[in-house]
């Protein structure tokens, strides 16, 4: 290969391994070897890979040419499916092409609707590539602070707010801070540290930030469309102002929306003294709509269930071997979304998971031994199952993780 060019995303040097192919739960290199991919498109690929209805549905719209910044009916239809698919309260759309470019949007919303400017973020959350949320980048990459900051102005971050998760000190900070905070943007779930037993601290988040005039934004990127059809919103019961939606919506193409409530439009769109963009030449694409439908038509309660008992079965069948071994590891998530922690301690948040963790590079080896045997295990760690999964290959999968645990363990 040339080296007359780099590729600066991470993982897609030259000599990185490349793919070719994914059917279901695998995907082929270009040598010609099968993985098991438990990375399913970041969890964008809720029907696996290659899914027959969604790439048919791609290929007709194809042929129609893709009609960009123009009107089309398919936008309407996805409109349409997706009112029904979220709580009624969240019914005025912005669509774009990527989580980050949502988050990004659905702060400038918040700014515009409250006049106010401060963002406040949860430590170990992640809303992509967006300057106002980077104060913290969930260790993801194994960098410092510091580097994540690079080339971010700090004059962007002196209006962001970072907050402990799952922590009861945040009450005061916000309420000394609500004359300055817009928003507060929070993964319902977090994808660092999916916690089953949130409800209780989201739900007093969202009244506390109702009381104090600060709009709550529930980032369900991964959770929206995943855990249920109206996402965490619906399964806590929770009203919030702003939600952001991608990777599942996207049916395996690049996508991302903003969903408000009536008073953030009213305090926006229908204010005629405020300009809000809307644009972008791929924002609401018939191409990506047209697989965002096919994957909404797709989804109903049995496939929600399924999904989730896999997780469960996987997660358990973990836990049990990672016991029988004496291994201290654990699997832990919320329905589809899973991930094991490198410690068997309780965990309330992602500092905690930080500080009892084993090192990134025992983390990074037990990835590499899986890759070895054949799976793709995803570098941050957040296993959201398809539909497409089946137990014999999860079987498969706790065996070979058990089998690396031991390993990284004995090499520590
Ligand atoms: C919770 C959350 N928000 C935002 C994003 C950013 O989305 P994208 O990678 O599509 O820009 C991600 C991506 O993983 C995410 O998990």
């Amino acid at each position: 290969m040339s080296d007359s060019f780099k590729i600066l995303n991470g993982g897609y040097s030259h000599s990185s391994p490349q793919f070719v192919k994914g059917f279901k739960n695998t995907l082929k290199s270009q040598s010609g070897q099968n993985y098991i991919d438990m990375t399913m498109g970041a969890g964008s690929l809720i029907f696996g890979h290659a899914d027959e209805e969604i790439v048919e549905a791609i290929e007709q719209q194809a042929k129609c040419s893709a009609i960009f910044l123009q009107n089309n009916p398919v936008i309407q239809s996805l409109g349409q499916k997706v009112s029904e698919f979220l709580p009624d309260s969240l019914n005025n759309y912005i669509f774009c092409n990527t989580g980050s470019e949502a988050t990004q949007r659905a702060v400038r919303l918040a700014r515009a609707a409250t006049g106010k400017m401060h963002i406040a973020s949860f430590q170990g959350g992640w809303h992509g590539m967006n300057e106002w949320t980077l104060l913290d980048d969930g260790g993801r990459f194994g960098e410092t602070q510091i580097k994540s900051y690079a080339g971010i102005p700090c004059s962007a971050l002196e209006y962001s707010l970072l907050l402990p998760y799952n922590d009861e000190s945040i009450w005061p900070t916000l309420e000394n801070n609500a004359d300055k905070l817009a928003a507060i943007i929070i993964e319902p779930i977090q994808g660092s540290n999916p916690q089953p037993e949130i409800k209780s601290y989201l739900t007093k988040l969202v009244s506390y930030c109702k009381s104090l005039g600060i709009l709550v934004i529930f980032d369900e990127i991964i959770t929206g469309f995943r855990v249920a059809k109206g996402g965490a919103t619906e399964v806590f019961n929770l009203e919030v102002d702003i939600v952001t939606y991608g990777k599942v919506l996207g049916g395996g193409l690049p996508v991302g929306l903003v969903a408000c409530n009536q008073s953030v439009y009213e305090n926006t769109f229908a204010d005629p003294t405020k300009s809000i963009l809307t644009g972008g030449t791929f924002s609401a694409n018939p191409l990506s709509a047209a697989a965002g439908l096919a994957t909404l038509n797709k989804l109903n309660e049995q496939v929600y269930t399924q999904i989730a008992d896999l997780s469960d079965y996987f997660r358990n069948s973990l836990n049990r071997e990672f016991e029988k071994f004496d291994i201290p590891f654990m699997a832990n998530g919320y329905k589809s979304i899973s991930r094991i922690y490198f410690t068997n301690s309780p965990i309330q948040n992602r500092k905690q998971r930080d500080a009892l963790e084993l090192p990134a590079d025992v983390q990074s080896k037990f990835r590499y031994e899986l890759w070895k045997v054949g799976i793709i295990w995803p570098t941050n760690g957040i296993v959201c199952m398809p539909m497409t999964q089946n137990i014999s290959t999860l079987d498969i999968v706790i065996n070979h993780a058990v089998n690396s645990a031991k390993k990284v363990l004995t090499f520590k």
